[in-house]
């Protein structure tokens, strides 16, 4: 949610901050902060509204300190305003501090701190925070047990603190130090040549380092000019290992495209490939992974399947849910992460159980891993981000391999996920009674995606000519059935997020029980159209809503003969193997969604009310 960063080095700390917020803010975007050392005191710029507002001011104050903290806000306690934006400053003067998170019993900790005479500026936990830090340091130093005392007062203040953060402080009295922690909520330290570099994302430090730390929760690192050190809440000493980012700067940056958005949903094709290049068995009939953990024949005693995620993650679970039932022949529950941890479902011994989640840190999904590892469950992970907190907390997963997604609304991630979840189907198919010859034919379907891709993305202006057509719409429904039914909930997902439009997804012959009532000439319905078994009864629902004045827009494949006059719009795929409809069906509901947001005008990387990786509940 929000984007953290600090600097520890030799540079003028406040430019390079100001740099790596530009490249965190889709992290959280409602306002952004700067604090560095200088001159015995801390100096600070915060301000609500975008980066760049704050970037102006902080330009104005000339900072010269070279340590230095940043931070970009999505508001969870108190309005968005400057004095709740971050970094906060202690009412002593001392500390600095910037914090990811939710500080649950910040009420409690701010009564006593009101009787010890510490003040408040803003309505935030954050601040709480900050001036408990500070009421340890004041003990601390009446303490004097010798150890650092930055480093101590911090951990004294975490020991009595509930909810989840990720922190990072600077103290006047400490110049060229930081101390940071995190528990539930990501921090890398990144270092650098002479030089650490703080941040929540990977993406805020590669322009400066490759060479990166993942924190893990309960730890606590303690920055200096000269080195770094890793306790534990209980301070115990880690042995710190250093990993390499493997993708560059060039993944994180626009490269010509007008929006991440868009560049994201065009570099598809060479996505899809990534994620499955070294993933088939040699004789082609069957999918391989490598850091599963789990041997065919401990598959083989797998008899269901639980899969846990959350928003657009979640419907490529009821993806995968389908093409497992379909291929493998095996029971698949999908539930919301968020549900799943408080919902007491049963499960079988012999579930496999895994989540999805493009970032790996959000919360919820994390919370549920948790939940079904407590449970004794084996838990095995679908993520993009490599070091993220599900992927080192699973007992094995897949890596999704499409670098970093910086557009808030996800699109590559999405369609490597059905890539994915096609692939476990084929594997756990194979396992069981899908033969040969068909998987051989499966693997050349999946190998056949990126072209079919490339083929739809060569149609884009055509889809943007239908956008521009519908763009006034206030209301939109998405129909799909079996396997295309998640791709409708994806589609009107992706509409409202990033066009403001209200849309939802249905699976198409349930639009006569309820939904219908929406329809009027100024409610388009997006109908995914596939040839096949079921195709006359979409038709029959397109009939439905065109007696009843409802434009009409046809995703449909090639080769299916939709009756004259029935669509208004029709948006051509191309007709492929069952398990890659879903992935190719998504591209053209992405492309409409974009170009609709663009035609509105809207802020497409960076929408209304939203952030990129939920860490808070
Ligand atoms: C929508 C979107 C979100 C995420 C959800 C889960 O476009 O991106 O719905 O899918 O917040 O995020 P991850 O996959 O990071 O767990």
């Amino acid at each position: 949610m929000c984007g953290i960063v600090g600097y520890v080095g030799q540079q003028k700390a406040a430019s390079i901050i100001v740099e790596a917020l530009r490249r965190l803010e889709y992290r959280g975007y409602d306002s952004a902060g700067v604090a560095v050392l200088q001159d015995g005191g801390i100096a600070f710029a915060k301000k609500a509204g975008r980066v760049e507002v704050m970037a102006k001011v902080a330009a104005q104050r000339h900072f010269t300190g070279t340590t230095g903290i940043g931070h970009t806000r999505w508001a969870t306690h108190g309005g968005v305003t400057d004095a709740n934006a971050h970094p906060h400053i202690s009412s002593d003067g001392k500390f600095a501090l910037i914090h990811n998170g939710v500080i649950e019993n910040y009420s409690q900790i701010k009564k006593f701190l009101l009787t010890k005479g510490y003040t408040f500026l803003s309505e935030t936990d954050t601040e709480v925070l900050c001036n408990l830090v500070a009421y340890h340091y004041a003990k601390e130093i009446a303490d004097n047990n010798g150890h650092n005392r930055l480093l101590e007062s911090v951990r004294k203040a975490l020991r009595h603190v509930e909810g989840t953060y990720g922190i990072a402080v600077l103290c006047v009295d400490f110049p060229g130090e930081m101390v940071a922690a995190r528990k539930a909520s990501p921090l890398i330290l990144g270092v650098g040549d002479g030089e650490y570099l703080l941040a929540s994302d990977a993406s805020a430090l590669i322009s400066r380092t490759r060479n990166v730390v993942y924190l893990k929760d309960g730890e606590l690192v303690h920055v200096t000019t000269a080195n770094f050190s890793i306790i534990t809440l209980d301070q115990a000493d880690v042995s710190p290992v250093v990993d390499r980012i493997t993708w560059s700067i060039a993944d994180a940056e626009l490269n010509g495209y007008g929006t991440f958005m868009e560049k994201e949903i065009f570099e598809q094709p060479q996505a899809l490939e990534n994620t499955m290049r070294g993933r088939f068995a040699e004789d082609g009939s069957t999918a391989q992974f490598g850091g599963l953990n789990l041997s065919a024949a401990e598959f083989r005693q797998v008899d269901r399947l639980a899969f846990c995620a959350c928003g657009t993650a979640w419907h490529a679970c009821l993806v995968a849910e389908h093409l497992i039932e379909r291929f493998a022949r095996l029971p698949v529950e999908v539930d919301y992460a968020s549900e799943f941890r408080y919902r007491n479902s049963p499960l079988d011994r012999r579930t496999l159980f895994f989540v999805m989640s493009q970032s790996g840190e959000t919360i919820d999904t994390l919370g549920a891993l948790r939940e079904a590892k407590r449970t004794g469950y084996r838990v095995l992970a679908i993520n993009n981000v490599v070091g993220s907190s599900i992927a080192r907390e699973a007992d094995g997963g897949i890596y999704q391999h499409v670098g970093p997604e910086i557009g808030v609304a996800s699109t590559k991630a999405f369609t490597s996920q059905l890539l994915l979840g096609a692939m476990v189907a084929l594997y756990l198919g194979r396992l069981r009674d899908m033969s040969f010859n068909d998987g051989v034919q499966y693997v050349e379907a999946l190998k056949g995606v990126p072209d079919l891709v490339r083929q739809i993305l060569k149609g884009a202006p055509h889809i943007q000519a239908v956008a521009k057509r519908y763009a006034k719409a206030t209301d939109f429904l998405f129909l799909g059935r079996l396997s295309l039914f998640p791709i409708a909930l994806e589609g009107a997902l992706k509409l409202k997020e990033i066009s403001y439009i209200h849309a939802e997804g249905y699976p198409a012959a349930e639009i006569k029980h309820g939904p219908i009532a929406l329809i009027t000439d100024k409610c388009p319905s997006v109908f995914l159209v596939p040839k096949g078994e079921i195709f006359n009864k979409i038709v029959s629902s397109m009939q439905e809503i065109k007696a009843r004045k409802g434009p009409v827009i046809a995703i449909a494949t090639e080769g299916s003969e939709l009756p004259p006059g029935l669509a208004d719009e029709v948006i051509r795929i191309p007709d492929c193997h069952e398990a890659v409809l879903p992935i190719v069906a998504s591209i053209p509901v992405q492309l409409l969604s974009y170009y609709i947001a663009l035609e509105r005008g809207c802020d497409v990387d960076k929408p209304r009310n939203l952030a990129k990786s939920v860490t808070v509940e």
